[in-house]
């Protein structure tokens, strides 16, 4: 089912862009837009644009551009539906509950609305029931929990029951091939039909950035029976893969942190959930968990948008070190920075701030934060391998190696240095090596697998360059700001024909047309109405004022109003210009055909006579006398 143009309106006006690009790039202020690097194609220099005003995004790497709406959708590679029913969802609008539809979109849907149920439910279990409190809240409040916390995650409780999910959700509509789809419920052995998965669990839902259920950890009790045999309960039992879930790409407690990672530009890497949520209640709320999985690059990827640090966290007496090893190539090679703090013998983030507080924590990390620098040369003096030239060779390859990794050559550079004070050695003999390194290609770590089918990426745009002149480009952004009048003003001094062949003319005709009709309606270019090369023009000329009339000024040699200043002056001026493009064109020509004739001995008055009338209408033209020529409206389409 269609959402009512109203609706799709509401949530047009309810959303910010710079507040959903945000979820993707890292923005910065630029003057009245924000700068990022586009997430579209590689790129190291900002080129990607967001306007909160229009409401538009504009990448002049690849050329990208368009609104919200028409973002969420190519980033996540979602509907257009999906995506304002997300956006509904974001902007709390209600929205017509969907009838029958893509039976693909449907089923994604029906298992998030089944995940969103069953979170709420063992919530209520948790808050409501005799049972919950006794059992699940008892616990939480044991480990120091707030009721404000344990509602700011979400958190559960799942009755010692085999079918309490499956029951209330049979009452609420949701079929059990849903929850067995969402990963809520296993088939029964020996009979038809399924079970609960979590039963007699502490629940902890696995949110998206954008706050979505996915999928659920679910903790033992510590007053569970005592295990009847040799089955030992798993501690946790987590949600498998389902088509919503997809573990390598989630990162726990990243929906509630964002906010604080985006403002401190760094984010904290903890093992465990309980680790985030007592984190967040001693107010250290940028931190995250890979929740059990070895950290991945689609979650480092994830992190990027927010953060330019990451500080892993780990624990000293474990395999902790190993792993932070491992996460050290990961976090560079996406152009992030990388931290390590150990920490004290015995304890996990949880524990050291129940203990201590997240003051105490602060203070811990900031005292014993090493970058992976330190941290590598520290760990090999204390394995003792430093002693011998074998050793120090040795880590100093690890060290640049990971070096290596960095996309930015200022940083590695930096590094080397840093690296060279450590090891104690002259950091030219490191640059030699560094240089047989990477010109050798070798990677010690090679880049593990993806566990899964990466993020689509065959949907990305190839770049397009569009033949556009800059005063074309300022004539369409005057029509589409200034709306029927100035189309009056420019189409009714020019033809069809005068614009670019192609996409640019194209989006000259829809404007004719919306002209005739009616309104100009800028957010239907805006928003890929009428297809991708109109949206990247309409983007691109909105966006990118300053440079059309910047470069406009230095192809003329003469002043040029400024766009926002005379806006019909201005668009006079890019008439002008055009118009003597083409009379330019055209003397051109006839020079060739001249010099053509000469060759061959012809007669040249004919030409003459051309170049003349071409002579006087450059003149004309320069004199702006085509202003006065058809002063009616524009001419009913000519093409
Ligand atoms: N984990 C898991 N399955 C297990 C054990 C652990 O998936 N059987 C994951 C969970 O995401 C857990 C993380 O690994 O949060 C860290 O494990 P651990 O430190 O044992 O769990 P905590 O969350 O710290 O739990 P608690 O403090 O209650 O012991
Ligand atoms: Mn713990």
């Amino acid at each position: 089912m269609m959402i009512p143009e109203d609706k799709v309106e509401e949530v047009k006006a309810a959303t910010d862009v710079v507040d959903v690009v945000s979820d993707y790039v890292r923005l910065k202020k630029a003057g009245s837009n924000f700068k990022g690097l586009c997430p579209f194609h590689n790129e190291k220099t900002p080129s990607f644009n967001v306007n909160p005003s229009m409401g538009i995004y504009k990448c002049f790497g690849c050329g990208e551009g368009g609104d919200a709406i028409s973002f969420l959708m190519k980033v996540e590679g979602l509907g257009f539906t999906e995506t304002v029913r997300l956006l509904a969802e974001k902007a709390g609008i209600e929205l017509p509950e969907e009838g029958a539809q893509d039976p693909h979109a449907d089923e994604k849907e029906s298992v998030l609305h089944a995940l969103r149920f069953a979170a709420r439910w063992y919530f209520e279990q948790l808050t409501r029931t005799d049972t919950g409190k006794q059992r699940g809240l008892a616990y939480f409040e044991g480990r120091g929990l707030s009721a404000e916390t344990i509602k700011k995650f979400g958190l559960g409780f799942a009755p010692d029951q085999w079918d309490g999910l499956l029951k209330a959700a049979e009452a609420a509509q949701i079929k059990p091939e849903i929850l067995d789809a969402a990963g809520l419920v296993l088939p029964n052995k020996s009979s038809d039909g399924f079970h609960d998965r979590f039963r007699e669990r502490a629940m902890f839902p696995i949110l998206s950035h954008v706050g979505k259920v996915l999928g659920f950890g679910g903790r033992v009790l510590p007053d569970s029976a005592p295990p009847t045999g040799d089955y030992v309960p798993p501690k946790y039992i987590n949600s498998p893969e389902t088509r919503v879930y997809h573990k390598s790409r989630v990162l726990y407690g990243l929906f509630q942190g964002k906010q604080a990672i985006r403002g401190e530009e760094e984010v904290i890497l903890v093992e465990g959930y309980t680790d985030v949520i007592s984190l967040h209640q001693a107010d250290v709320e940028n931190v995250v968990a890979s929740s059990g999985t070895a950290l991945t690059p689609e979650q480092v990827k994830a992190l990027g948008r927010y953060a330019k640090r990451v500080l892993l966290l780990y624990d000293a007496d474990s395999a902790g070190a190993a792993a932070a090893l491992r996460g050290i190539d990961l976090i560079l090679r996406e152009g992030l920075a990388a931290y390590v703090v150990a920490l004290p013998e015995g304890s996990d983030p949880d524990s050291f701030v129940q203990q201590f507080g997240g003051e105490a924590f602060r203070n811990y990390l900031q005292k014993n934060r090493q970058s992976f620098v330190h941290f590598k040369v520290a760990t090999a003096r204390r394995a003792g391998t430093l002693g011998t030239p074998e050793g120090q060779a040795e880590a100093a390859r690890s060290v640049l190696e990971s070096i290596a990794q960095i996309p930015d050559t200022v940083a590695q550079d930096g590094y080397i240095r840093v690296a060279a004070e450590q090891l104690g050695v002259p950091d030219i003999h490191l640059r030699v090596q560094f240089r047989d390194l990477v010109k050798g290609g070798r990677r010690s770590t090679p880049v593990p697998p993806p566990r899964e089918a990466p993020p689509p990426d065959e949907g990305l745009p190839t770049p397009v360059t569009i033949a556009m002149r800059p005063e074309e480009g300022a004539l369409i952004r005057l029509m589409l700001e200034h709306g029927r009048p100035m189309v009056e003003h420019v189409l009714g001094h020019m033809g069809l024909d005068e614009f670019s062949e192609g996409p640019v003319r194209q989006i000259v005709e829809q404007v004719l047309e919306q002209y005739q009709t009616g309104q100009i309606d800028r957010e239907a270019f805006i928003g890929g109405a009428f297809g991708p090369a109109v949206q990247q023009i309409a983007t691109g000329v909105l966006m990118d004022r300053h440079a059309v009339s910047k470069n406009w000024q230095k192809l003329a040699g003469i002043g040029v109003p400024e766009l926002n200043g005379e806006p019909y002056d201005a668009a006079a001026s890019a008439m002008m210009l055009l118009k003597l493009d083409r009379v330019e064109e055209a003397i051109a020509l006839i020079i060739r055909k001249t010099y053509a004739a000469e060759q061959a001995g012809d007669d040249l008055t004919d030409l003459q006579r051309q170049m003349q009338d071409l002579q006087h209408l450059k003149a004309q033209i320069e004199r702006r006398e085509f202003l006065a020529w058809g002063q009616e409206a524009p001419a009913e389409n000519e093409a």
